[in-house]
């Protein structure tokens, strides 16, 4: 198992289930009330450069469940944000803590958090990759549809960090991923290669979200502009003009589908309120499932 969770393609099938499986059964225990203290008296540190609601609230919940401290840094009040080198900081952070989380902007800074930490790194999402969240949807999918394989998958809109772990988780655990984007807003095209090279013919691409949904099991969207895309909203409201996952979209994949986002969501641009509130929606099942993969992962991880 590698030593840091910064994203899937560090990780086997074989490993990915067995955190899928460890979260299960610690949230067995937590609905039963069956102590976890698998962290007890560990501290993690949980940075963030961008905002967040779901990430720090159940990774500070679930530490605090395995018996630890959560240690929230949020934006600016850390040296970190007046340009004190990665390096440096993740040598100090290691000296204190015994597993670190980051939310950040580039991949790279995590990785380089890695190389120079002595504990854990969780990587809480980047613009590349958001693992936990993907992790979380794939015990969403294991739960309402007892597995994701032979299932079909469909994304439809950024080619954005959600995207981009799609298509990894894809490739590693073997399941079939269409995806829908407009000309322009590309999933990474080095994540792309990777997967199609070690899962041939898995993954197929379009700018036509009819075709992405159609017989899908499994409906995925997410936000036209990311956090630190601000500045693009207008422009990428006109290019995602189209793909709104509405309910004559959701009518086109199979009638059991499951539709998932992974919040926050702007209603009425990439999903319509009727989809979001409706029947085929696990939205609420997916947020509350980051706490059960996150003390998986921090358990396995952190020594
Ligand atoms: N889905 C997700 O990561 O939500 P937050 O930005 O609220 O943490
Ligand atoms: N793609 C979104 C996900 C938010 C959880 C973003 O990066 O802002």
């Amino acid at each position: 198992m590698a030593r840091h969770f910064l994203a899937l393609h560090d990780y086997t099938k074989e490993e990915l289930d067995s955190l899928l499986a460890l979260a299960a059964d610690l949230k067995a225990k937590q609905k039963q009330g069956i102590p976890h203290r698998l962290l007890d008296g560990k501290t993690v540190a949980l940075i963030f450069e961008k905002a967040s609601t779901r990430t720090r609230v159940s990774f500070e919940v679930g530490v605090f469940q395995l018996g630890g401290h959560g240690l929230f840094i949020p934006p600016g009040t850390s040296q970190m944000g007046r340009g004190e080198p990665i390096k440096d900081t993740a040598r100090v952070m290691a000296r204190y803590c015994d597993g670190i989380m980051i939310r950040t902007y580039g991949q790279e800074i995590v990785e380089e958090f890695a190389r120079y930490s002595d504990v854990a790194v969780i990587n809480g999402l980047t613009d590349l990759f958001h693992p936990c969240q993907i992790m979380a949807d794939l015990q969403t999918v294991i739960e309402r549809k007892g597995g994701y394989g032979g299932r079909k998958f469909a994304w439809v809109g950024d080619g954005n960090n959600m995207a981009n772990t799609w298509i990894e988780a894809a490739a590693i655990l073997g399941f079939d991923l269409a995806l829908a984007y407009p000309v322009g807003y590309e999933p990474d095209a080095a994540v792309l290669n990777w997967a199609q090279a070690k899962a041939p013919g898995r993954i197929t691409l379009t700018t036509d979200p009819r075709l992405a949904v159609k017989d899908a099991d499994v409906l995925n969207t997410d936000v036209w502009a990311s956090m630190g895309q601000e500045s693009e909203q207008n422009v990428r409201e006109q290019a995602f003009a189209g793909y709104c996952l509405d309910d004559s979209l959701v009518q086109l994949a199979r009638p059991d589908c499951i539709v998932m986002h992974c919040l926050p969501a702007h209603r009425g641009e990439e999903i319509s309120d009727s989809v979001i509130e409706g029947r085929n929606s696990v939205v609420w099942d997916e947020a509350e499932n980051r706490l059960h993969i996150q003390k998986a992962i921090m358990a396995t991880l952190i020594r």
